[in-house]
C-alpha cells in the first residue's frame, strides 16, 4: 500500500482527461456525440437529492459539495469541456503526439468531426 500521494512516476495523460472521477463528476462513463459530451452517472442518487456519493461537480460546473477550505472549488463549465476535450484526442492521439505540442483549443482533426 502507498499512503501517499505524492510519488516518483505522475499520472498519465487520460488518468486525468478521461476518468470522470478524476474531474469530480463521480463514477460513471463519458461519451461523445457530434461533438457534445454527455456523461452517464453509474451510482445512483442519494434518496430525494441529485447528488451522488462521488460526484463533486455536475457537467455544466454546478458545485454539489460544500469544501472545507478557503478558495477550494470543483472545475467549472469551461474547465470540465477542456479536459475532456484533451480526453477524447487521447483515445487515438498519444500523449506525446505533436498536436499537444502546440495545442490551440479549437484545433480541429482532419479525421474526425469534433
Ligand atoms: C494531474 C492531471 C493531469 C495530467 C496527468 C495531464 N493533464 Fe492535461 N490538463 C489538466 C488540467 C487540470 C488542465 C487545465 C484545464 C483548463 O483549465 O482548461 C489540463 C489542460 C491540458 C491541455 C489544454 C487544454 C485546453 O484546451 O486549454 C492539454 C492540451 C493537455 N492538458 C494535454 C495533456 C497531455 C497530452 C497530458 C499527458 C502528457 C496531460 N495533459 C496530462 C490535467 C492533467
Ligand atoms: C478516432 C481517432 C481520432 C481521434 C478521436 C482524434 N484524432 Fe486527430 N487524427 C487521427 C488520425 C488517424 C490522424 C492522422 C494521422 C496523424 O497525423 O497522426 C489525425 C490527425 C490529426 C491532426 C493532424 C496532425 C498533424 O500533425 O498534421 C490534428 C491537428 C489532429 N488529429 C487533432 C485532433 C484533435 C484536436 C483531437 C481531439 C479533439 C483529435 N485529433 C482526435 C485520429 C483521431
Amino acid at each position: 500500500m502507498e499512503p501517499h500521494s505524492t510519488q516518483k512516476k505522475s499520472r498519465s495523460c487520460k488518468d486525468c482527461h478521461q476518468d470522470p472521477k478524476v474531474i469530480g463528476l463521480g463514477f460513471g462513463k463519458i461519451t461523445f456525440n457530434q461533438g457534445k459530451v454527455d456523461f452517464e452517472p453509474l451510482e445512483a442518487p442519494f434518496e430525494g437529492v441529485n447528488i451522488r456519493l462521488s460526484q463533486i461537480v455536475d457537467l455544466h460546473g454546478n458545485s454539489k459539495v460544500k469544501f472545507n477550505r478557503a478558495n477550494m472549488r470543483g472545475f467549472d463549465k469551461g474547465e470540465i469541456e477542456r479536459i475532456l476535450r484533451v480526453g477524447f484526442c487521447l483515445s487515438c492521439h498519444q500523449g506525446n503526439d505533436r498536436i499537444f505540442k502546440n495545442w490551440r483549443n479549437r484545433q480541429n482533426c482532419p479525421k474526425v468531426p469534433f
